[in-house]
């Protein structure tokens, strides 16, 4: 017998969950343009190098977590779980920075992870995503978080920014010994995941979510006390400007972002009302990527957001998906049912979105279509209609009727719309 199942942890995403994401991917990448990013489009597989040179090879998402596969000649090839590092290959490899700086691109497509699924994480997701290459200077990073807040208000969504700055790797260099010595001391308190890690990736040991563990964590010594002076007047700087831009965030000295390559300048926005999985969008300076890849110095900076975790996150807040037709097209008859056709195309000429019954059903039924539809006006065409040449327009919500003619209509309609 054959079953109908996708994937576990790649669900179909289904009206209206669907529009709600598409209205989420919209307003991101509209506001990208009035940036002045530009689209990018690279492929959803790269060489897996690309992704264990960036994300560092002992990371938790390259040894875990990425598709990784062989193809038919035996290249060795991963299904990206995050867009930065195949935007910066493109740039190294187009040569993108040579003609202009800052490189300013955006993104929007599916990111693949096998992570363990549950409310707001999936293996299958859509991210949108800005990168800015070629400038290190403090007001790109503002101009970045910025972006980042105006997509958040233009979707009318409550969120929290969090920043902080995890400096550069000598300065980070000259902190993490620090922060060994005191998980060394303390590893017997630690989960098993925070033990290992203190010699994969001792940094992440903020990212823990066991109670007692960020207890603990909470005497660590901080890396936003160790900054060099160089990384802290850069940080001081970007909060400055945001303070400019009307941008509100909390200082999290424990932010620290769970990709490898990130230095200076990190943040994450948090929908508090999600739960577990409340991070919205996350992003950061990236500044030793480009090298880490093979290229030549290039500083970067960028975010990318969680389109369906932003979807959910608006559902949450009772965001309705927007309504699917203005116009339902009634024929009453047979030939008012085919002349309701050329009618529905007129309107829909004019960008009027509507629907309309294909069956030649009676009007009663069409009636209950246009309900639920939810559409806020129906056209009605029937016999006396077609003889006068006249269209009667029905307000579903209140039912009040205008007959007027039909060269009329649409101007009626927009008036009303
Ligand atoms: P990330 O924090 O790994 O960063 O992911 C960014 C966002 O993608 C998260 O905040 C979350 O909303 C969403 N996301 C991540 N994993 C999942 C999942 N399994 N299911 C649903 N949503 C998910 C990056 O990917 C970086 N490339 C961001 C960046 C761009 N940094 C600099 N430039």
């Amino acid at each position: 017998m054959t079953t109908f199942k996708a994937p576990r942890g790649a669900g179909d995403v289904l009206p209206p969950a669907s529009e709600l994401q598409e209205r989420v991917a919209r307003t991101c990448e509209d506001l990208f343009r009035l940036y002045g990013y530009r689209r990018i489009e690279t492929p959803p597989f790269e060489n897996a190098e690309v992704f264990s040179r960036s994300l560092d090879s002992r990371s938790d998402l390259v040894t875990k977590e990425m598709y990784t596969f062989q193809d038919k000649g035996d290249r060795t090839l991963a299904l990206r779980p995050e867009g930065t590092a195949g935007v910066v290959r493109a740039v190294l490899e187009h040569h993108l920075h040579r003609s202009e700086v800052p490189v300013k691109l955006y993104y929007t497509g599916s990111m693949f992870r096998h992570e363990r699924p549950q409310a707001g994480r999936s293996r299958a997701f859509r991210q949108a995503g800005v990168e800015a290459l070629g400038v290190g200077e403090p007001s790109i990073d503002a101009e970045i978080v910025t972006l980042g807040s105006r997509v958040f208000a233009a979707l009318g969504l409550d969120i929290t920014l969090r920043i902080n700055s995890i400096g550069h790797p000598v300065c980070r260099g000259a902190y993490l010994p620090r922060l060994v010595a005191f998980l060394e001391a303390h590893s017997a308190e630690l989960c098993k995941d925070c033990t290992r890690k203190i010699t994969t990736n001792p940094l992440r040991t903020f990212d823990c979510k066991v109670p007692e563990d960020r207890e603990l964590m909470k005497s660590a010594p901080l890396i936003s006390e160790h900054l060099c002076d160089e990384c802290a007047e850069h940080f001081a700087e970007v909060r400055l400007l945001l303070g400019q831009s009307d941008v509100t965030f909390d200082l999290d000295p424990r932010l620290v972002r769970g990709l490898d390559y990130y230095t200076r300048t990190t943040f994450a926005f948090v929908a508090p009302k999600l739960g577990a999985q409340d991070e919205v969008c996350g992003g950061g300076r990236y500044d030793g990527l480009a090298e880490l890849l093979g290229g030549e110095p290039l500083p970067g900076i960028g975010f990318a957001l969680g389109v369906d975790r932003v979807a959910l996150a608006l559902e949450e807040e009772g965001a309705s998906a927007p309504e699917r037709v203005a116009v339902f097209v009634i024929g009453i008859g047979e030939g008012a049912g085919r002349e309701a056709l050329g009618l529905a195309t007129r309107l829909r000429d004019a960008g009027i979105a509507c629907d309309l019954d294909f069956g030649f059903r009676s009007a009663k039924a069409q009636f209950r279509m246009a309900d639920k539809l939810g559409a806020p006006f129906a056209v009605i065409l029937g016999d006396r209609e077609m003889a006068e040449e006249s269209v009667t327009v029905r307000n579903m919500r209140t039912g009040e009727e205008t007959k007027l003619p039909g060269d009329r209509l649409v101007t009626h309609l927009r008036e009303q719309l």
